[in-house]
């Protein structure tokens, strides 16, 4: 099975901490991921530290959701945007999209994917409060938290696979 195939969102993890060197493997797949004119808007906080982990479940989750498992992944890694780049403010002007964004997402995934080759579970958490965020991580005010990724050893057991629209609906060959 290929890791796209594999890859589901962990909600479930053993209370361990992870390698250091895991953890390094991951931001550099983030790290060489493509940007809108290789501009690079991510920036990254990894939070090891249990209590600033317990501090982000706690403080900066939305509620409605719940989300304590998030409390025994070994890391959660917080994503910033940087939009200081003057082609930032212009180009999204002009066609309407927010590149940055759309930068942000790929480099989490690629980040994922390579959690999952190391057989790490992965979930992205965009339900947050961006400032709690920013104040627990400490970024400036020119950084704006887009999601965190919780990373941990998944419990495969409890792991579930989600139902996806079918190709014929997405996809318009012409
Ligand atoms: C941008 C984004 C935000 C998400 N936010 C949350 C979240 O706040 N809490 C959560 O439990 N899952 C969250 N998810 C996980 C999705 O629920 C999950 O990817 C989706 O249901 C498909 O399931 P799968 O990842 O297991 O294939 C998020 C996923 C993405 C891509």
């Amino acid at each position: 099975m290929s890791l796209v195939q594999q890859r589901t969102s962990c909600r479930a993890y053993e209370p361990k901490p992870l390698p250091r060197e895991y953890l390094e493997l991951m931001l550099e797949a983030a790290r060489l991921a493509p940007s809108a004119c290789n501009k690079q808007p991510w920036r990254f906080a990894v939070v090891e530290d249990e209590a600033m982990r317990m501090r982000l479940v706690d403080e900066a989750f939305l509620a409605g959701i719940p989300m304590k498992w998030a409390i025994n992944a070994g890391a959660i890694i917080a994503l910033g945007m940087e939009k200081s780049a003057i082609t930032h403010k212009i180009a999204p002007k002009i066609s309407g999209v927010d590149y940055p964004l759309l930068d942000l997402g790929i480099a989490g995934e690629h980040l994922v994917l390579q959690a999952e080759e190391l057989g790490l579970g992965t979930c992205w958490i965009g339900w947050i409060k961006p400032k709690k965020v920013r104040a627990i991580v400490d970024w400036p005010k020119g950084i704006e938290p887009v999601g965190l990724i919780t990373v941990g050893w998944p419990i495969t057991e409890k792991r579930k696979t989600r139902p996806r629209l079918p190709a014929e609906e997405i996809i318009k060959w012409l």
